[in-house]
């Protein structure tokens, strides 16, 4: 498809985001698994239980505008993820591979909270209005994973300081 209008450039970004967290999806049971502290895995697993409603709300979306729900491949969200997996083979210690994991699921997210952002500014201005409150639905799961992400990154630093 060749993006000529807003509205083009609006659906292209949908069906980057879609793409997005269908792969982040098919990522998170094996961080949730190599993951060594309880928190970590706790908030990732959680984390993958909102990413799945996520992708239902991003259908309903698609549905809304009347358009099929199709992916389009993002590089972005592969090479995030690319960079987790080459830790969770590399890192062999729990901590420093957490530490790692934490990283890379910021990463994620932060990508996550910028394309949301943009999604709904574009919505709102090509009076979508129908689209904004499940696209700031999924960003408000966004940006309070990354809040959890940090809180558990700066207790393991204090724990290592203290130690
Ligand atoms: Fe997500
Ligand atoms: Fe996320």
């Amino acid at each position: 498809m060749t993006v000529k209008t807003m509205e083009d450039l609006f659906t292209e970004t949908l069906k980057d985001i879609y793409y997005a967290e269908k792969h982040i999806l098919t990522a998170l049971p094996g961080m949730v698994k190599k993951a060594s502290s309880k928190q970590l895995k706790d908030v990732l697993e959680t984390h993958r239980q909102e990413t799945k409603g996520q992708v239902d709300r991003l259908e309903r979306i698609f549905k809304l505008l009347e358009l099929s729900p199709r992916g389009k491949k993002c590089e972005a969200i592969e090479g995030i993820i690319a960079e987790a997996k080459d830790h969770m083979e590399d890192i062999e210690d729990p901590d420093v591979l957490d530490a790692g994991m934490i990283g890379s699921a910021q990463a994620v997210e932060h990508y996550e909270i910028t394309r949301y952002g943009t999604l709904i500014a574009w919505a709102k201005q090509l009076g979508r209005d129908e689209v904004v409150e499940p696209l700031a639905a999924n960003l408000e799961q966004e940006k309070n994973a990354d809040k959890l992400l940090t809180e558990i990154a700066e207790a393991a630093l204090n724990q290592r300081v203290a130690a």
